[in-house]
C-alpha cells in the first residue's frame, strides 16, 4: 500500500493549476489581452465552444480556493502568474492592480503555512507581444526577461520556487506545430525557431532573476515522456529514439549539455533553428530545480496504421494510455543521461476522468489509483537515486482543459460550473489521508 510507502520527511506535497484555465476576470482591473484569450474566444478553436472569459472565477474565490488547499494538508501551491494581468501589453507599464491579485493571494496562502511555486509562464503569452511577432520574435525573450526580473524583484522573498516556463515543448509544437493552441500557426520551421526562442528566453529570465538575488529556488518545467517501440522492428526502435531525442533532449540538452541532439538536427534539416553565438552560454545557465510533468508514454510504430498502445492498464478520458513505471524509466534514464541534474520536482501529474456528481459525491476511484501507482514508481526512482523533491498532482480543481475546454476534467476537487461550486472527489480526500499518513509518518520519526 501507498500509505506504507515513506517518503522523505522534507518532501514537498502540493497541487497544481495554471492562471488561465482557472483565474477568468479576463479583462478585470486593467488585464490586458492574452494570446489565450484571443485564440479561445474563437468557438472553432475549441472543442465544446468555450472560453477562458469566466473559467473557476478563481481571481475572485481565491480565499475560498485557498482555504479548500488547505483542507488537502498540502505543504505547497503550484501557480502561474497571468503576465498580461500584471503588465497589460507585455512591455512597459506595470500593473498594480495585476500585481495587488498575486500579493493577496500570496498573503492568503502565507497565511495558511502554504509554500508558493510560481510559474512566469503557463502559455498565456500577452497579445501585445504576439502582434509584434510573439515567440517568432527573439526581441520577446528579453521582454520575458524583464517581467521575470520584476516578479523576481518584488515576490522573490515569498516564493519557494520559480519556474521560467511550462512545458516549451507544447508553446512550440502545439501553438505553432499543428495550431491546436494558441497562437494557432502550423508551420513546422517556425515551431522549432520559437523553442530555441524559448529556451533563450529561460536562459536570460534566469539571469535577470539571479540579478536580483532572490532566495528563490529557479529553474524551468518540462513535459517529459519516454518513448517505446511498438514492436522489435529496426524501424520502430529507431522511431523511438528519434521520439525521445525530440521531445526530451531537446529541451534537456541545451539545458544541460549547451547543445541540441543532433539525432534531431539531422531529422530537422534545413528545419533546424537558427542560433545566435552564445545562445547556449546563455541557455545552460544552473538551474536550482527541474520541474518534471508525466502524464503518459509514447509508443512508435512505422506501420501504417501505426499500431496503437496495448494500454494494459487503460486510456484516461484524454485517451491517453495510463503507464506508471514510465515515471521511474523516465526519472532513472535523465539521471544517467545527465550526470548534472539538479533536484527534480514532479510538478503536474493526474488524469482526466468522466467525473459524475451522484448524491453529492464523485466517485473517482481510477484516479485514486492513477495516483497512488504513479507515487509508487515515483518512490522507486528515489530509490534508483534520483533526488525529487516534491510532487505536486495536476490538479486542484477541474478547469479550462486549453483546446479541449470544460469537457475534460482533471480536478481532484469537482467545479460545477453553472454555479462554481467545488464539491472534492473521492480523489480528494484520499489525497488528504495519503498526507495525513505522511505527516503522522514524519511526527513518528
Ligand atoms: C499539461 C499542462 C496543464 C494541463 C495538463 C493536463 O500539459 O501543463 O496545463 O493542461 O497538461
Amino acid at each position: 500500500m501507498t500509505d506504507s510507502i515513506r517518503f522523505p520527511a522534507n518532501f514537498t506535497w502540493g497541487v497544481a493549476t495554471s492562471a488561465f484555465q482557472i483565474e477568468g476576470a479576463a479583462d478585470a482591473d486593467g488585464k490586458g489581452p492574452s494570446i489565450w484569450d484571443t485564440f479561445s474566444r474563437n468557438p472553432a478553436n475549441i472543442k465544446d465552444g468555450t472560453n477562458g472569459d469566466v473559467a473557476c472565477d478563481h481571481y475572485n474565490r481565491y480565499r475560498e480556493d485557498v482555504a479548500l488547499i488547505a483542507s488537502l494538508g498540502v505543504d505547497a501551491y503550484r501557480f502561474s502568474m497571468a503576465w498580461s494581468r500584471v503588465q497589460p501589453a507585455g512591455k512597459g507599464a506595470w500593473n498594480e492592480k495585476g500585481f495587488d491579485f498575486y500579493k493577496r493571494l500570496l498573503d492568503e496562502l502565507d497565511a495558511r503555512g502554504i509554500a508558493s511555486h510560481l510559474t512566469l509562464y503557463h502559455w498565456d503569452l500577452p497579445q501585445g507581444l504576439q502582434i509584434d511577432g510573439g515567440w517568432m520574435s527573439r526581441d520577446t525573450a528579453h521582454r520575458f526577461a524583464d517581467y521575470a526580473h520584476e516578479v523576481a524583484r518584488r515576490f522573490g522573498d515569498r516564493l519557494a520556487t520559480i519556474a521560467t516556463h511550462n512545458e516549451p515543448w507544447c508553446t512550440a509544437n502545439l501553438g505553432y506545430g499543428n495550431a491546436q493552441f494558441a497562437p494557432g500557426v502550423a508551420d513546422k520551421k517556425q515551431a522549432i525557431q520559437v523553442s530555441h526562442h524559448l529556451l533563450l528566453s529561460h536562459g536570460l529570465a534566469m539571469q535577470s532573476m539571479r540579478a536580483t538575488n532572490t532566495e528563490a529556488d529557479l529553474g524551468i518545467v518540462l513535459n517529459l515522456w519516454t518513448a517505446d517501440p511498438a514492436t522489435d522492428s529496426e524501424a520502430d526502435r529507431k522511431l523511438a529514439a528519434l521520439e525521445w531525442a525530440n521531445s526530451n533532449e531537446w529541451f534537456l540538452d541545451p539545458l544541460f549539455k549547451k547543445r541540441y541532439p543532433e539525432l534531431s538536427l539531422q531529422a530537422h534539416g534545413a528545419n533546424a533553428p537558427d542560433i545566435q553565438e552564445g545562445d547556449f552560454d546563455i541557455i545552460a545557465q544552473p538551474i536550482d530545480f527541474l520541474g518534471v510533468n508525466y502524464y503518459r508514454r509514447e509508443v512508435m510504430s512505422a506501420e501504417d496504421p501505426p499500431r496503437k498502445p496495448v494500454g494494459g492498464i487503460g486510456f484516461t478520458d484524454m485517451g491517453w494510455e495510463i503507464y506508471p513505471q514510465g515515471l521511474t524509466e523516465l526519472l532513472v534514464k535523465m539521471k544517467d543521461e545527465y550526470p548534472n541534474l539538479p533536484p527534480v520536482y514532479i510538478t503536474e501529474n493526474g488524469m482526466a476522468a468522466v467525473d459524475v456528481v451522484e448524491d453529492g459525491q464523485v466517485a473517482d476511484n481510477q484516479r485514486i489509483e492513477y495516483v497512488r501507482t504513479h507515487l509508487e514508481t515515483m518512490k522507486a526512482a528515489m530509490d534508483h537515486g534520483v533526488d525529487v523533491r516534491g510532487y505536486f498532482l495536476w490538479s486542484l480543481m477541474d478547469n479550462f482543459e486549453w483546446n479541449s475546454g470544460y469537457a475534460k476534467r482533471f480536478g481532484i476537487v469537482y467545479v460545477d460550473y453553472a454555479t462554481q461550486q467545488r464539491i472534492p472527489k473521492a480523489s480528494a480526500l484520499w489525497y488528504r489521508d495519503f498526507l495525513a499518513a505522511q505527516q503522522r509518518q514524519r511526527q513518528a520519526a
